[in-house]
């Protein structure tokens, strides 16, 4: 047996190292594979939110990283006293870090399910449902607002999105967005067929869903179309897998081939139609110890 090392993950700048020492203890809810469209379905409230189930609350929390949250945005310029919005705040995990620095922090999210979570665990924060592509002008301004990991569902919309954000900016305020880049699409070593169908997913992820797995290397060039000043990009990685895959990854990877993969209407031709034949294949490879699976990171800040 090969000697395997606990994944320690690479943090987003100056080879600082992070472990992911923050994540909540793992209960056992990863399901079998056969989540079925019919409970999908039922779990969905109506959002293009391609992510949407019952379990992404606890997904979201998994994958939210106390120390990680704080460093990015501390780098973007956050400081206490600050007025803040988390745009796309899910279940308002980022909202309490951001809140909890000292800041005054509020969230907003398109879907309700994600609101009703948030004001559930943070009764004592403020939490809207608002489309961020639409005017926010009723939440008022901010001095920061963070985007992250909420571009990518927007693909078409980002840079709109992004011009728009600075009508709620106090004069002299912060937008920081955090997004991936070439999202989902580097392993090793993978067979040619299960590559060649996770990329023609994806590829279909974007036309049909507006999900842009590149959204990563344009948001410099979205900010600096909308005339921010004092622009800042940082590139990183956000996945850095190789061994055993620990807890979070497992549920987050499960989560990606059983929630947005299986969902997106590809018809999984190359595997005879059927998506629990490319199941089995895209999940021996990645709970194989031996393969490297990365995913680069871009966080782009800029002032009005
Ligand atoms: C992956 S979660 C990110 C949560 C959090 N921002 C973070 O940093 O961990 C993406 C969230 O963005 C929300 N979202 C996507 N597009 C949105 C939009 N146009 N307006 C508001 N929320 C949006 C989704 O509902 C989801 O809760």
């Amino acid at each position: 047996m090969p000697v395997i090392k606990v994944n320690e993950k690479p943090a987003w700048r100056n080879g600082e190292f992070l472990k992911e020492n923050a994540v909540r203890a793992f209960c056992p809810v990863v399901q079998s594979p056969a989540m079925n469209k019919a409970a999908f379905d039922s779990d969905n409230d109506g959002s293009l939110y391609i992510m949407e189930h019952s379990q992404e609350c606890e997904r979201l929390r998994r994958k939210t990283i106390p120390e990680r949250v704080l460093a990015q945005a501390s780098w973007a310029g956050l400081k206490p006293g600050m007025r803040v919005l988390d745009a796309g705040c899910g279940p308002g995990f980022t909202t309490r870090i951001l809140n909890d620095f000292g800041t005054d922090a509020m969230g907003c999210d398109w879907a309700p399910r994600r609101i009703e979570s948030a004001r559930r665990e943070h009764p004592d924060l403020r939490f809207e449902v608002a489309d961020i592509s639409n005017s926010l002008e009723q939440l008022g301004r901010f001095d920061f607002i963070w985007v992250r990991f909420v571009l990518e569902y927007n693909g078409r919309k980002a840079s709109e999105i992004i011009r728009r954000l600075k009508a709620s900016l106090n004069p002299g305020g912060i937008l920081c967005c955090i997004d991936l880049d070439h999202n989902c699409l580097n392993h090793y070593p993978m067979d040619a067929r299960l590559e060649a169908t996770l990329k023609s997913c994806i590829d279909h992820l974007y036309k049909k869903l507006d999900w842009d797995p590149f959204v990563g290397r344009k948001l410099y060039t979205y900010l600096f179309d909308a005339e921010y000043s004092s622009i800042a990009v940082e590139a990183g990685s956000q996945h850095c897998i190789y061994g055993q895959l620990s807890d979070t990854d497992t549920m987050n990877w499960l989560k990606k081939l059983q929630v947005a993969v299986k969902q997106s209407g590809y018809p999984f031709e190359e595997y005879g139609g059927s998506f629990d034949a490319f199941f089995e294949e895209a999940w021996a490879f990645f709970n194989n110890p031996r393969r490297f699976t990365y995913t680069p990171l871009i966080m782009a800040c800029g002032k009005v």
